[in-house]
């Protein structure tokens, strides 16, 4: 398995606050990174310098994939309530990236649309309907929908599961695992608790304070954790 990314030595501060102090890491093209850690701990500053959101204080981010990195990488975030505008129709959101991207012409858009809808399991009706019109669960599959929209080989979920009921929490883990199945995908999962990030994980990283403290694979970090720091955070999730 080859690295698709390549973190070396990765800092980022906000003023005061080192929010990562010196990252290193391989993401390997095709595999489901799991990254956990507490509240704070800068998970979602790694994504975002991941998506080139934001630039690194020092260190450096090497992307080894086939297409532009803006196009490629894609973020499903946390609470789809925020990242969908609320006037603006799913299939319109969705549309959007392929528009942007100029994926295909005008005129093929809708029926993507229609077919990015299904791919995460709703009806292609849907694309008419406004955010508000849907629940929580189907408007993380609407952002999923549209981060796939770009035709992504590396896909960051930040917290993707976090703002949603147990029972719904279950169903887009499935849906998220059934895309990698069917779509040449590698995942970054981020999450503060690690029986989410356990389902899906090939390997687990676990952050501290913008450090990561330890890295293996999911079943060896899950049933025997080296850092205690890692046993606090088994501890407290609950198992799905
Ligand atoms: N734009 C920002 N300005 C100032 N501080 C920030 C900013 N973004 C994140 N931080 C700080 O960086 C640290 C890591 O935050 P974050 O990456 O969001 O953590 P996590 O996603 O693990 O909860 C926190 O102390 C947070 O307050
Ligand atoms: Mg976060």
């Amino acid at each position: 398995m080859g690295e698709l990314i390549k973190i070396e030595k990765l800092v980022k501060r906000f003023g005061e606050i080192k929010a990562l102090d010196g990252v290193d890491l391989a993401i390997r093209r095709g595999e489901t990174l799991g990254l956990v850690g507490e509240s704070g701990s800068g998970k979602s500053t790694l994504a975002r310098l991941l998506l080139g959101l934001i630039k690194p204080t020092s260190g450096s981010i090497v992307y080894r994939g086939s297409a532009d990195t803006r196009r490629a990488c894609q973020i499903v975030f946390q609470d789809p309530q925020t990242s969908l505008n609320p006037r603006i129709r799913v299939g319109e959101a969705i549309g959007e990236p392929i528009l942007i991207h100029k994926i295909m012409p005008k005129n093929q858009i809708n029926v993507r649309v229609g077919e990015l809808l299904q791919l995460v399991r709703l009806p292609a009706a849907y694309a008419a309907r406004y955010p508000h019109e849907l629940s929580g669960g189907e408007r993380q599959r609407v952002g999923i929908a549209r981060a796939l929209a770009s035709n992504p080989e590396f896909l960051v979920l930040d917290e993707p599961v976090s703002s949603l009921d147990v029972s719904v929490q279950v169903e887009i883990l499935q849906l998220l695992k059934e895309l990698k199945s069917r779509i040449d995908l590698t995942y970054l999962f981020i999450a503060h608790d690690l029986s989410v990030i356990g389902y899906l994980s090939d390997r687990i990283a676990v952050l501290k304070e913008g450090r990561i403290i330890e890295l293996d694979g999911a079943a060896k970090v899950l049933d025997n954790p080296r850092e205690e720091y890692t046993r606090n955070l088994l501890a407290a999730s609950f198992r799905l």
